[in-house]
C-alpha cells in the first residue's frame, strides 16, 4: 500500500468536520444529579465534595427547581435520616426523609424525575446495607432476610411518588424481591435501576462522609464485588437482568471502562454508570491546586464513560453541564 492512502487527519482539519465525525456525545439528557437530602437545619458543604450539599428539603426543592429550570431531567436521591437503628427502620419510614423529600419534589416538579437510591446504610447504625449478625472475627450481613427491608423501602418510595428506584445494596436476590414486592402494590410500570455491578472500593470515601454511612466495623467487601473481577460483574449483571433490572448499572464508572463495554456487547437495555465521590473529588482537588482544567476534564471522563457503553451517566458533575439560563 503507497504510505499515505488513509490520512485520518483529513477529518480533523475543522470543527465542523469534527463535529461531523464525532461518535459519541455527552449532554444533559445523558445525566443523572445525585443529590443528599437531610431533615432541617440549613444546608451543609461535604468537605470532601466541594460544591455537593446536604440539603434541607425546602432548599432541595429550590436548587432542583433551579436546575430543572436549566434542563435537568432527573435526580438520585439520598437520605440522611434524622436517628438510625439497628434495623435501618428510617429507610421504609412513612414520613422518611426520602420519602418526605420526593413528596415535596413532585408536588413541586411534577416533570423532574425522581430516582431513588434503596439502600439501608445511611439508616443503620451500624452502617451496614443489610441485617447484621456477629460472627466469628467480625459481622455478616444477611442476605435473605435484607430482602424485605428492602423491598419494604422501595414500596415506601414509589408510593411517595418516585419515579424510578434503585437498589445499591448488593444483595443477591434484591431485584427479584423489589419487582415482586412493586407489583403486587401497584407498581408496575416504576422501573427498577439495578446497581448490577458494584465494586468495593475506596472511591465511595467522600461519599460515606456526607452520607454519614461508613460501615462501624468491618467493610463492605462481602457483599459489593472484588476489584479484580471483570467475569463476575457481567454474571451479576447477568442475574439482575434475569431478575427484571429496567437498566443495568456499573459503579464506579472510570476505574471500569472495560465492564462498561463488555456490558454494552451483552446486553440490550440502558446500561447506567455511576461516576462517584471519589471520581468527583479527585478531577476537583487537582483542580484547586491548579493542576488540571476541570471543565474539560469533566467533559473528558463523561465522554470516555458514554463511550465505553453508558447510555445514561450518574454524575455530581451535572449541574456543571447543564446550559446557563
Ligand atoms: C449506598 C451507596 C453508596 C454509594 C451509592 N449508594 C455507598 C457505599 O456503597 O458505600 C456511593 C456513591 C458515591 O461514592 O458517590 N450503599
Amino acid at each position: 500500500m503507497p504510505f499515505p492512502l488513509h490520512r485520518p487527519r483529513r477529518l480533523r482539519q475543522n470543527p465542523a468536520w469534527r463535529a461531523l465525525m464525532r461518535e459519541t456525545r455527552v449532554g444533559r439528557e445523558h445525566l443523572v444529579y445525585p443529590m443528599f437530602v437531610q431533615a432541617g437545619g440549613a444546608r451543609q458543604e461535604i468537605a470532601s465534595m466541594p460544591g455537593q450539599f446536604r440539603w434541607p428539603v425546602n432548599e432541595l426543592v429550590e436548587e432542583a427547581r433551579r436546575l430543572h429550570d436549566r434542563g435537568l431531567a432527573a435526580l438520585l436521591l439520598f437520605g440522611l435520616p434524622e436517628s438510625k437503628d439497628d434495623q435501618g427502620s428510617g429507610a421504609w419510614a412513612e414520613n422518611g426523609i426520602v420519602q418526605a423529600a420526593t413528596r415535596a419534589l413532585k408536588r413541586a416538579l411534577p416533570d423532574l424525575q425522581i430516582i431513588t437510591d434503596v439502600c439501608l446504610c445511611e439508616y443503620t447504625r451500624h452502617g451496614h446495607c443489610g441485617v447484621l449478625r456477629p460472627a466469628p472475627g467480625g459481622v455478616e450481613v444477611l442476605n435473605d432476610p435484607t430482602l424485605e427491608l428492602l423491598a419494604r423501602t422501595a414500596v415506601s418510595h414509589a408510593q411517595a411518588g418516585a419515579d424510578m428506584v434503585a437498589p445499591s445494596d448488593m444483595m443477591d436476590g434484591r431485584v427479584a424481591a423489589l419487582r415482586r414486592a412493586l407489583d403486587a402494590r401497584g407498581f408496575q410500570q416504576t422501573p427498577i435501576l439495578a446497581y448490577a455491578a458494584k465494586f468495593a472500593t475506596a472511591f465511595y470515601g467522600p461519599f460515606r462522609e456526607a452520607a454519614e454511612s461508613a460501615p462501624q466495623t468491618g467493610d463492605r467487601s462481602g457483599y459489593q464485588m472484588d476489584m479484580g473481577n471483570r467475569r463476575e460483574a457481567l454474571h451479576e449483571m447477568q442475574l439482575d437482568f434475569d431478575e427484571g433490572a429496567d437498566i443495568l448499572m456499573v459503579k464506579p464508572a472510570l476505574p471500569c471502562l472495560d465492564i462498561l463495554a463488555d456490558a454494552r456487547r451483552r446486553f440490550d437495555i440502558p446500561l447506567a454508570a455511576y461516576q462517584v465521590s471519589g471520581e468527583y473529588a479527585m478531577i476537583k482537588a487537582a483542580a484547586r491546586a491548579g493542576w488540571l482544567d476541570e471543565a474539560r476534564v469533566v467533559r473528558e471522563t463523561l465522554l470516555a464513560i458514554r463511550r465505553a457503553g453508558a447510555d445514561m451517566v450518574l454524575s455530581y458533575f451535572t449541574p456543571d453541564l447543564l446550559p446557563d439560563k
